[in-house]
């Protein structure tokens, strides 16, 4: 299987900024990343060399197959909606999608249909004979959705593209997002700064900070390494309460630990960062205690970004 997205220490400086450092990375077909980091971070800028609309200055990259060297072939290989999207004010969503699909060669009636099928994908049906002039943002933002998978594309790229949209509106693009990925096998790089958004809809995830990738797992494993402190609940018989918070203040997983005075054999611990829960059940375990209840206040990836992106 090749990979949808091959980066190899890519780098991008505009004058003496450094906007992309060494980003390596790499995307399987049917795979939805997504790219997190705060303002200024780099994402667009990730995006935008990926997609050969401006040069890297360093490394190597490849998507759908195509080395970066080969900008006008990769162009035409992947679908993009950028950060900031013109439209022509003047022209239909339907005129304008027709347009884009004559561009990737359709003939006139199968551009026709083209731009049908994509207007209805992305809810705009209803406004296909209105000027773009007279659509709103989250309006506008659906038909950028919708261009950006004209040419059918294997590697799409969506900069923000929740950003606008009323709650449905999320929920339908992000849904949709999971059909290309899921049914087609499209590989979907989703930069955001919606955590949740992430959370719920992305196999992987990619943190940068100043330029720099900080994390590349699975949504859940991020999570698990938030530096954060994680918070838990143990219930023991309260004749094993003492012996169980002396243990826990022992292990090396354990931050902190505390008795509940108002109810006899419960205890609240703080596990230390990176810690994992089986370690904390395993030094009970090993001290005989019987352990009645354990409850982990869940890792979310919001801790974990937070953590990962601190100012320095
Ligand atoms: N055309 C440009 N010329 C000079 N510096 C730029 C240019 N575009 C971006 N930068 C700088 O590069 C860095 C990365 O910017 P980028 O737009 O990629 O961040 P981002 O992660 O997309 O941020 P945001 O979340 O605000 O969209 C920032 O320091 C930004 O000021
Ligand atoms: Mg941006």
């Amino acid at each position: 299987m090749t990979a949808a997205i091959e980066a190899d220490g890519v780098g991008k400086r505009y004058g003496s900024l450094v906007a992309l450092d060494g980003l390596t990375f790499s995307a399987h077909p049917g795979e939805v990343l997504g790219l997190l980091g705060p303002n200024g971070a780099g994402k667009t800028t990730c995006i935008r060399v990926l997609t050969a609309i401006l040069p890297a200055s360093a490394g190597r990259f490849a998507v759908a197959g195509v080395p970066g060297d080969r900008p006008e072939e990769l162009r035409r290989r992947v679908g993009v909606l950028p950060e900031n999207a013109g439209y022509p004010r003047r022209q239909t969503g339907e005129e304008y999608l027709r347009y884009h699909a004559r561009l990737y060669g359709h003939s006139r009636a199968s551009a026709c249909a083209v731009a049908r099928e994509l207007l209805a994908g992305v809810g705009l049906a209803g406004r296909a004979r209105w000027s773009i002039g007279s659509y709103s943002r989250g309006m506008r933002q659906r038909l950028g959705i919708a261009r950006a998978l004209v040419n059918d594309p294997r590697v799409v790229f969506f900069d923000e593209p929740t950003l606008g949209l009323d709650p449905a509106g999320q929920r339908d693009v992000l849904a949709q997002l999971g059909t290309l990925a899921s049914e087609r096998g499209v590989a979907v790089l989703l930069s955001t700064h919606l955590l949740d958004e992430v959370e719920q809809h992305c196999s992987r995830v990619l943190i940068l900070n100043r330029g720099r990738l900080v994390a590349d797992d699975t949504v859940a494993e991020v999570a698990r390494w938030a530096a954060a402190p994680r918070r838990g609940r143990i219930e023991v018989a309260p004749d094993d309460a003492l012996a169980a918070a002396v243990r826990l203040a022992c292990s090396p997983a354990v931050a902190q630990v505390r008795q509940d005075d108002a109810r006899p054999g419960a205890l609240q611990v703080e596990l230390a960062p990176w810690a994992n829960a089986n370690e904390v059940i395993a030094a009970l375990l090993d001290a005989g205690v019987l352990l009645r209840a354990f409850e982990l206040e869940g890792a979310r990836l919001s801790d974990a970004f937070l953590a990962m992106t601190k100012a320095a």
